[in-house]
C-alpha cells in the first residue's frame, strides 16, 4: 500500500481516490501520527497544505522515518518541505500561480514524468515557491514562472512535485500517479471490489465467529453494503432493524422492507412513527429536532436490540470519509449541522463496533455493492438525510404536514425518472414552507403552502450547484403538484448553491 500524509490540502482525499483508481490500496494519516513503516508500504506521499512551510508553526514531518527506506513523492506544499528540510530555499512566489501551467520535461529519462506528452498540462495552486534547490536536487521539469516544477533527489528515490496531479485539470496527473505508485513503489494493482468483497468475508467470518451482529438499516447504499456484505459472511447470525420514524418518503418504509427480504436479510421493520411525532411534538428550532430524532432512534434502537439475546457487536455502514482522521492545521472549523447519524451509538449499549466499509470511498462502495450482486436501483439511490423529511418541513411537524410533504416529494422524485433526469442529479427533494400564499382555483380564492423544489449537482455534497433542470419538467412538476396535493397552491425551485447556501433548509 501506499502511505499519504497529510498536511491538511483540501485535496488529499483526491490523491487517495486516485491511487484507488489504478487498484492500488492507500491510507491517509495524519502528518504528525506516522505510523510504523510496515513492510507492506510501498511508498509515502506527502500533501499539500493551507500552510507556508516559512510558518513559525509550519506542519513538520521527521523525513528519516521513510526517506531512503522507500520511495518518496512530495505534492505542492510536501516538496517544499523536503527542498527546505534538505537545505533549499522557499520564498513567497513573485505572482502567486493558481490555475492551468505548461510542463517543460528537462528529463526524458525520468521514470516519474515518463511517457508525459512534451507540455504537458498541470494545475498549480501555491502562494511560495523553490527559489534554491539543495544540490543534490535534479530538477526534471519546470514551467514558465516556476523553475523547479518538479525535481529528483539524486541517488535516492525521492521526488518533489510543485503541481497538483490529482486534480482533473492536470490532464496526465493519472499518468505521473501511475509512474510513482507502479513503477516507482512496485505496487501491485490487485485491489479491487472482487478481492475486497473475498477477503472482507474471509475477515468478517473470522472476527466474529458464532457471535451475533445487529445493525440498523437505513435504505441508503452504505447500510445496505455493509449489512448485504455482514449476511455473507455469518449468514441469520446478522440481526436487522429497519425502523419507521415517520419521516421517510412515501411508501418507502413497505418497499424498502420488501427488498430487503428479497435480499434474504433476516430483518424486522419497527413502526415507531408516534414515537418520533411525540418527540418531536412543538419543536421548531432545527439543532432541536435533530436531537430530539437522535434520541427517538437511539429509544427505539436499544429496546429492539435488548430483544436480541447475547448480541455481542453492532454493526455500521460508515465509509472511509467519515473515519480520515481530519488534520486541522488552521483552527478547528465551525461546525454547521450536526449530522445525528455520525457518532455512533451510546457507550452503555457496550456493543462492539464492526465497520466493514470504512476504508472505502462512496464510488467504491457502489462496486462493492455491484460486486454483491445489490440491485442497481438501490445503489444509485439519491442521498437521503437520516432526519428525513423532518428537516424539509421548516418549523414545527405534524403527521398531516409530512403526508403533504409526501406527495409532493413523490410527485417531483417520479418526474426526475420518468424524464431521465434522476440520474444526473445528486440529491433532490422538496421543502415545506411555513409559509401561505394567495391563489385562484377555478373561481375560489386559495390560501395555502408554498413548497420549494430544490435538486443539486454535487460530488460529495460538500459543495453544490442548484441543477439547471429543463423549464418544460419544472413547468409539468409544478402543474401536477398544484393540481393533485391538496394544501399546496405555489411552486418555487431553489437556485442558491452551496456554499453560501446549504443543501438542506434546516
Ligand atoms: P447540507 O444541508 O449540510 O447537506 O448541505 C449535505 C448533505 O448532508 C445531508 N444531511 C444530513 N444527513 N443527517 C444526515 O444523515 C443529518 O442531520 C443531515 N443534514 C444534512 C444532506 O441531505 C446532504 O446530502
Amino acid at each position: 500500500q501506499i502511505l499519504i500524509l497529510d498536511f491538511g490540502s483540501q485535496y488529499t482525499q483526491l490523491i487517495a481516490r486516485r491511487i484507488r483508481e489504478l487498484n492500488v490500496y492507500c491510507e491517509i494519516h495524519p502528518y504528525n501520527n506516522f505510523p510504523e513503516l510496515t513492510p507492506n508500504i510501498k511508498g509515502v506521499i506527502l500533501s499539500g497544505s493551507p500552510c507556508s512551510v516559512r510558518d513559525e508553526d509550519a506542519p513538520q514531518v521527521d523525513l528519516d522515518k521513510f526517506r531512503k527506506i522507500v520511495p518518496v513523492l512530495g505534492v505542492c506544499y510536501g516538496a517544499q518541505l523536503m527542498a527546505q528540510l534538505l537545505g533549499g530555499d522557499v520564498k513567497p512566489s513573485q505572482h502567486r500561480e493558481y490555475g492551468r501551467a505548461h510542463l517543460k520535461i528537462d528529463d526524458t529519462d525520468s521514470s516519474l514524468l515518463a511517457g508525459l506528452s512534451a507540455s504537458s498540462q498541470v494545475w498549480m495552486s501555491h502562494g511560495d515557491t523553490i527559489v534554491k534547490a539543495p544540490h543534490n536536487f535534479k530538477v526534471i521539469a519546470s514551467t514558465e514562472s516556476v523553475h523547479v516544477a518538479a525535481y529528483k533527489v539524486e541517488d535516492e528515490l525521492t521526488y518533489g512535485i510543485q503541481f497538483h496531479p490529482e486534480v482533473t485539470h492536470s490532464t496526465e496527473g493519472k499518468k505521473l500517479m501511475e509512474n510513482f505508485v507502479v513503477n516507482i513503489c512496485g505496487c501491485k494493482q490487485d485491489w479491487t471490489s472482487d478481492s475486497f468483497v473475498d477477503q472482507s468475508v474471509k475477515s468478517l467470518r473470522q472476527r466474529l465467529g458464532n457471535d451475533k451482529v445487529v445493525m440498523a438499516l437505513s435504505g441508503g447504499v452504505d447500510s445496505t453494503v455493509a449489512a448485504i456484505l455482514v449476511h455473507q459472511a455469518i449468514g441469520k447470525n446478522l440481526y436487522c432493524i429497519f425502523v419507521d420514524n415517520g419521516l421517510l418518503r412515501k411508501d418507502e418504509f413497505e418497499q424498502v422492507l420488501h427488498s430487503y427480504q428479497d435480499m434474504g436479510l433476516n430483518i424486522k421493520g419497527v413502526d415507531a412513527k408516534d414515537h418520533f411525532y411525540g418527540l418531536l411534538s412543538d419543536l421548531s428550532e432545527p439543532e432541536a429536532k435533530r436531537k430530539a430524532i437522535g434520541k427517538a432512534f437511539i429509544d427505539i434502537f436499544d429496546q429492539e436490540a435488548h430483544l436480541i439475546e447475547d448480541v455481542k457487536w453492532l454493526g455500521q455502514g460508515t465509509i472511509y470519509p467519515d473515519v480520515i482522521e481530519s488534520v486541522s492545521v488552521k483552527g478547528p472549523s465551525a461546525t454547521i449541522k450536526s449530522h445525528h447519524n455520525v457518532g455512533g451509538l451510546p457507550d452503555f449499549m457496550k456493543l462492539k463496533v464492526v465497520e466493514p466499509l470504512n476504508t472505502l470511498f462512496k464510488d467504491e462502495v457502489r462496486a462493492v455493492g455491484k460486486t454483491l450482486g445489490i440491485d442497481p436501483k438501490i445503489l444509485g439511490r439519491h442521498p437521503f438525510p437520516g432526519p428525513g423529511l423532518a428537516i424539509r418541513i421548516l418549523g414545527e411537524i405534524t403527521p398531516e404536514k409530512v403526508a403533504i410533504l409526501q406527495e409532493v416529494d413523490a410527485i417531483f422524485i417520479g418526474g426526475l425518472r420518468k424524464w431521465d433526469l434522476y440520474k444526473d442529479v445528486w440529491q433532490a427533494g422538496v421543502m415545506l414552507l411555513p409559509v401561505k400564499s394567495v391563489g385562484v382555483m377555478g373561481d375560489e380564492r386559495t390560501y395555502e403552502s408554498v413548497v420549494a423544489l430544490r435538486a443539486v449537482t454535487s460530488v460529495d455534497g460538500m459543495t453544490a450547484d442548484w441543477a439547471h433542470l429543463p423549464y418544460d419538467f419544472l413547468a409539468e412538476v409544478s402543474n401536477d403538484i398544484i393540481n393533485k396535493v391538496k394544501g399546496v397552491n405555489r411552486v418555487v425551485y431553489d437556485i442558491s448553491s452551496k456554499p453560501p447556501a446549504t443543501i438542506e433548509w434546516e
